[in-house]
């Protein structure tokens, strides 16, 4: 992954382009195949984590070529941010996973603590099977080692917007992802 100068009208907090649209769509396509291929012939039901995951879930799931379903859950942290703290379901699944074969999406894995949480929890009710989808993979911040059974790309230690990711809440709607200018981490406190 390569910085590159931050797309034409991209918003001023935005100081370069990490993946355009058409590098996110193409990766996206491949994972699809990748999916398709390995789960042929089986329902597989796609779990996302609100609200980052949902973007890279509604590409994803439309390169699948069989059918499948999907479920979302959301859950909150307690602690200091990128820390071993606590982690509670605010949201639960709406589907029983016994004897199915899921998917965990996910838009970007850090420390590793949720979705080593959440592997925790969903193994326990005995799904058939049970991995992982994640587009962005920022390994240097890894706590939990989680196996990873789809990729899209590794990330450098930068913080980004878009594709699902946010600053503060805003941002996740950019169809690509830019790195976050330093100044403006600096004044939100963020480094
Ligand atoms: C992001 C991402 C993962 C989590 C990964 O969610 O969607 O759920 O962080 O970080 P970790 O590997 O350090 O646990 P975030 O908490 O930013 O919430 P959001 O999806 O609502 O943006």
């Amino acid at each position: 992954m390569r910085l590159e100068a931050a797309p034409e009208g991209a918003p001023d907090i935005v100081g370069g382009l990490l993946l355009g649209r058409d590098e996110i769509a193409s990766r996206v396509s491949e994972m699809g195949r990748a999916i398709s291929a390995d789960y042929a012939g089986r329902e597989v039901v796609l779990v996302t984590v609100l609200r980052g995951g949902l973007f890279f879930l509604s590409d994803l799931c439309r390169a699948v070529a069989d059918p499948l379903r999907i479920d979302f859950m959301a859950i909150s942290s307690y602690g200091a941010p990128g820390q071993a703290g606590g982690v509670r379901i605010t949201k639960d699944l709406d589907e029983n996973i016994e004897d199915k074969d899921v998917l965990i999406v996910e838009d970007i894995i850090d420390t590793g603590l949720t979705l080593n949480y959440l592997i925790g929890v969903l193994r326990a009710r005995q799904p058939r099977s049970l991995e992982v989808a994640v587009f962005l993979d920022r390994d240097q911040r890894r706590i939990a080692e989680v196996p990873i059974a789809y990729r899209g790309f590794h990330m450098p230690d930068t913080f980004a917007v878009g594709y699902g990711l946010d600053l503060h809440g805003s941002y996740r709607n950019l169809p690509y992802i830019g790195s976050v200018r330093e100044e403006v981490l600096h004044r939100m406190s963020l480094v």
